[in-house]
């Protein structure tokens, strides 16, 4: 790995023209056509943009690994969408893969991508894939994709789930793609058992009201607020590199024979915790609906400590705050 010193900043007017395009869509202007130009595209992309979706990627596989999301080691991981396959790389990395698929209707990303895993995955053969009709993987991965469907990439990723065993969605945590991806969720309760991050296996409450919508934050890794190429990258593009909203859901095919733990947690913390002087409050998913979860500083110091510390990492809050109330302790530094 280069250090911090010598790593070369990528073509940052490549990545804002891509920003400026991914924020446009998700701002719903317009649907985007091939953007890939050249691999010169993706190689910028995946110096910055697609990092940041890997922090989201480990945050989301490691509830999956919490969640006894079970290794893929000798199994066929199909990663849909890649772009320069981060996806890919990160899930490998966690649950291990016996071989990868790439597919992505361009090609300077789906050769980007298998050049990457030769690299850091030396062990694992990829390969792209013309086209994904009546392929069936073990395993498959999407990433950041499904706000770029027109119809008939979606009816056509549509057949792809329902043929894979299982499956992992990561999405941009913003109110219109995070709803979609709770509706394409509710329509699979049928046929898949959802192993992550939800607490039940009901219909989504998030999409009762409007302004609802299922979404996470993930942690950035340390090097971010260290490294000075992250100090330039984060102020050239003006980008926040410590929002990283997310939402995900991974699912079980019923068909599939998979054993699917049961979560002895009846709750999933959403977004994050409004933390005032003396309360925090939260919004939690349940069986019954989003609650309103309402602690302490004085009641609940330990609870009170973790979201001070790690608001992003606490999942659970009621269990805590149904516990007796424990005395106060000094807040630690
Ligand atoms: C925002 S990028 C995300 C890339 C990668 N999955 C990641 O998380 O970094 C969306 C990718 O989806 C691909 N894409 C969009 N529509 C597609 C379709 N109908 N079929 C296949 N790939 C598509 C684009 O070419 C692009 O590589």
């Amino acid at each position: 790995m280069l250090c911090a010193m010598s790593r070369p900043l990528p073509n940052l007017t490549r990545i804002a023209r891509l920003r400026e395009m991914f924020l446009e869509e998700r701002r719903g202007k317009r649907a985007l056509d091939d953007y890939w130009r050249d691999p010169k595209d993706v190689e910028a992309y995946d110096a910055v943009l697609a990092e940041r979706i890997g922090w989201k990627w480990n945050a989301a596989l490691a509830e999956c690994q919490d969640r006894g999301f079970a290794r893929a080691d000798e199994q066929v991981v199909l990663d849909y969408g890649c772009g320069s396959g981060i996806a890919v790389r990160r899930f490998a990395e966690h649950f291990g893969a016996g071989q990868v698929l790439l597919y992505d209707r361009s090609m300077h990303a789906m050769n980007f991508a298998a050049k990457r895993i030769a690299l850091d995955l030396p062990k694992t053969k990829a390969r792209v894939l013309p086209s994904v009709i009546g392929v069936s993987p073990d395993v498959l991965l999407v990433s950041h994709v499904l706000g770029e469907l027109d119809e008939e990439g979606n009816d056509e990723l549509l057949a792809l789930i329902s043929r894979s065993k299982r499956v992992i969605i990561v999405e941009p945590g913003n109110r219109r793609v995070s709803r979609r991806l709770s509706k394409l969720r509710d329509e699979l309760l049928d046929s898949f058992h959802v192993q992550a991050p939800c607490p039940h296996s009901g219909a989504c409450p998030s999409l009762i009201e409007h302004n609802d919508w299922c979404h996470f934050f993930a942690t950035p890794p340390p090097e971010v607020f260290t490294d000075g190429y992250w100090a330039r990258v984060a102020r050239e593009l003006n980008i926040d590199l410590r929002a990283l909203p997310y939402a995900f859901v991974a699912l079980v095919s019923k068909t599939a024979g998979i054993e699917v733990p049961e979560f002895d947690e009846d709750e999933r913390l959403l977004g994050r915790a409004d933390i005032h002087k003396q309360f925090a409050q939260m919004r939690s998913c349940t069986e019954e609906g989003i609650t309103m979860v309402e602690i302490t500083k004085r009641h609940h110091a330990k609870l009170w400590r973790s979201l001070k510390k790690r608001p992003e990492q606490i999942r659970f809050a009621l269990r805590d705050r149904d516990a007796p109330p424990v005395e106060e302790t000094p807040e630690e530094e």
